[in-house]
């Protein structure tokens, strides 16, 4: 599997990034074996493993179990796990946290979402501490209760905001960038002014890779949101849907 400094050179090479969250053993293998390119054990473990309403309840305890059989299934795969609500209510917290699923959980990266001054402070001293990290834009689901499910980027300040909160993510050190439901004309811009490999969802096309939810694309989540389709028709058992999902990505035919 890619280790980070050619998961970087992939956007020199304008190779797309498949990627797909994961949360156990047997589908971590499975997926290295189809060839996504990055493992994300997502904090969306709340509402397709655990049938939470949000990820807001998600511990990171529970973060460290499911990356643990992520790592145990898929040894060589670059991990990267989501740190849970209200792990940044402390820098201390922050850094405690991301400490604990680099070390004991064997991620590669971790993923935290938002742009705020506190997030930034976090990032900057995590990746001077040699942590990978990647930040997530946009639609932030562990803000969903006070912000609520809405795609982001449509007026001209909202636009200004996310592209300043993405060149802060960059200065404070991150290496990948997750916009989610981000306008995909802005996503696609400002994917083409960072030096960072942005992975999008529900962000168009223009992104440098693109993640969904693994259960979306299986069609077991009750609720999906419309651009993550179904990859599990037209006959295709559970290694081809992967396999379909990894070919679209790679040849620019999804979304
Ligand atoms: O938790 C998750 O699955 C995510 C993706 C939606 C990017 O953060």
């Amino acid at each position: 599997m890619p280790s980070l400094s050619q998961l970087l050179s992939m956007k020199g090479t304008q190779e797309p990034i498949a990627c797909l969250t994961v949360y156990d053993a047997s589908f971590a293998r499975l997926l290295v074996q189809q060839g996504v390119d990055v493992l994300l054990v997502g904090d969306s473990l709340g509402m397709v493993v655990q049938g939470q309403t949000s990820t807001v309840p998600v511990t990171l305890d529970e973060m460290i179990y499911h990356a643990k059989l992520v790592r145990r299934g898929a040894p060589e795969a670059f991990i990267m796990v989501d740190l849970p609500f209200m792990s940044g209510r402390t820098l201390e917290a922050g850094l405690d946290a991301a400490q604990r699923v680099m070390q004991q959980a064997g991620a590669d990266m971790v993923k935290i979402e938002g742009g705020d001054e506190a997030t930034l402070k976090l990032i900057a001293q995590l990746t001077a501490q040699g942590v990978p990290v990647c930040g997530h834009l946009g639609l932030l689901p562990q803000q969903a209760l006070r912000l609520g499910y809405r795609a982001t980027g449509k007026t001209a300040d909202s636009a200004a905001q996310l592209r300043q909160q993405a060149q802060a993510l960059v200065a404070a050190g991150a290496s990948f960038l997750v916009f989610e439901c981000v306008y995909a004309a802005l996503a696609t811009s400002i994917s083409q002014q960072l030096s960072i490999l942005t992975i999008g969802i529900g962000s168009g096309a223009g992104t440098d890779g693109q993640v969904l939810v693994l259960h979306d694309i299986l069609g077991l989540s009750p609720r999906s949101p419309s651009f993550a389709p179904c990859f599990m028709t037209e006959g295709r058992n559970l290694p081809q849907t992967i396999a379909h999902y990894v070919a679209s990505v790679k040849a620019r035919e999804f979304p």
